[in-house]
């Protein structure tokens, strides 16, 4: 857990114990906030609600999936922190499970087996995102949409074709969850710097598969001499990183634990940038001007009140970071292309 997240979820459980211990007393007023998760049965979805629940910013846990989410959310509402936890299963409950939410992360749908690509995925959950995005239209259109589903180059294209079609596109509401990529590619950083994992920052731009994956190591801090090939092979692992998990799990899925810590970091983000904390900066796969040909594209915002308030820019690249962002953007713009096409029909 971030020492920020730790930390604020050490101050939530002392809050709870004061407040019960001594009645009457006043706590720092945090705003009132439901967090949607759709898919919440799921391999990423339960560790996600686990971490959801420790936030002390969460006050409603919707947890929606076909099944199971029954069980999961008792399982988690016995937990000792703010938010009351409700599971919601089937269709017919999606409606109840969205109804005010604040913040919606989506990580339904299947997960890769050795040997897939996340582009493998789109058949079945792009029509999954499809109809998920259309429930957040109808019961919570002015939500902070975290879309974790892959492939996330082309899910976030098409939620966004579908709150264009029902009238409640509002592009700064809508963000594709890249967290895991910074994630990787600060630990994996860490490691090579010899630099204490806490203090890394790298920003990471472009999508979430592959080579769309680009972090940006000439500007992570602290600053480290790394050689060219150091270079060239942290950024291949991180590319890779989502490959590694799925090879090393053999046919058990991807990425479930870390996924969720990313996931739990990036709403939480998104939590504090409705509170009103000033310079809430993630890096995120959004609706972008930064690349001309590429509608959506990762890089650093700044999120508050409304969403998006800012795209920073992108500073200045090494020649290999530059090589890399022109060796994505054929793959990306064709990512983009199939989902909005898939959304059109
Ligand atoms: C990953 O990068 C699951 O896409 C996710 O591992």
């Amino acid at each position: 857990m971030r020492p920020s997240m730790f930390r604020s979820v050490q101050s939530a459980v002392s809050r709870t114990s004061s407040h019960l211990t001594r009645r009457g007393y006043a706590t720092e007023p945090v705003p009132e906030r439901k967090v949607a998760i759709l898919g919440a049965a799921g391999g990423i979805g339960q560790p996600l609600s686990l971490l959801m629940k420790l936030n002390p910013l969460v006050s409603t846990l919707s947890l929606y999936d076909i099944a199971g989410t029954p069980g999961v959310a008792a399982d988690v509402s016995h937990i000792n922190s703010r938010s009351e936890v409700t599971g919601y299963a089937g269709e017919e409950e999606l409606g109840k499970a969205l109804e005010g939410a604040d913040v919606v992360i989506i990580p339904a749908g299947v997960p890769r087996k050795p040997g897939m690509t996340r582009d493998d995925l789109f058949n079945i959950n792009a029509g999954i995102v499809k109809s998920l995005a259309t429930a957040i239209s109808k019961y919570c259109p002015h939500a902070l949409v975290n879309m974790i589903s892959n492939p996330v180059n082309s899910t976030v294209p098409i939620a966004a074709e579908v709150f264009k079609k029902a009238g409640t596109y509002d592009e700064k509401r809508l963000f594709g969850v890249t967290t895991l990529d910074v994630v990787r590619a600060k630990t994996f950083y860490a490691g090579k710097a010899k630099v204490p994992v806490a203090d890394v920052n790298v920003p990471v731009i472009g999508g979430h598969a592959g080579v769309t994956i680009l972090p940006l190591f000439s500007q992570a801090t602290p600053q480290a001499n790394l050689d060219d090939d150091v270079i060239k092979a942290l950024t291949a692992r991180t590319q890779d990183g989502g490959t590694e998990v799925v090879t090393a799990k053999a046919g058990k899925g991807s990425a479930t634990l870390s996924m969720a810590y990313a996931g739990a970091i990036f709403a939480d983000a998104c939590l504090k940038g409705l509170n009103g904390v000033p310079d809430v900066i993630e890096c995120s796969y959004v609706q972008s001007n930064l690349i001309a040909e590429l509608p959506f594209f990762a890089s650093k915002v700044r999120i508050g009140k409304n969403g998006v308030e800012e795209i920073l820019g992108l500073g200045s690249l090494s020649d290999f970071e530059q090589q890399g962002l022109e060796n994505l953007k054929a793959e990306l713009k064709s990512s983009i292309e199939k989902g909005i096409k898939f959304a059109s029909q």
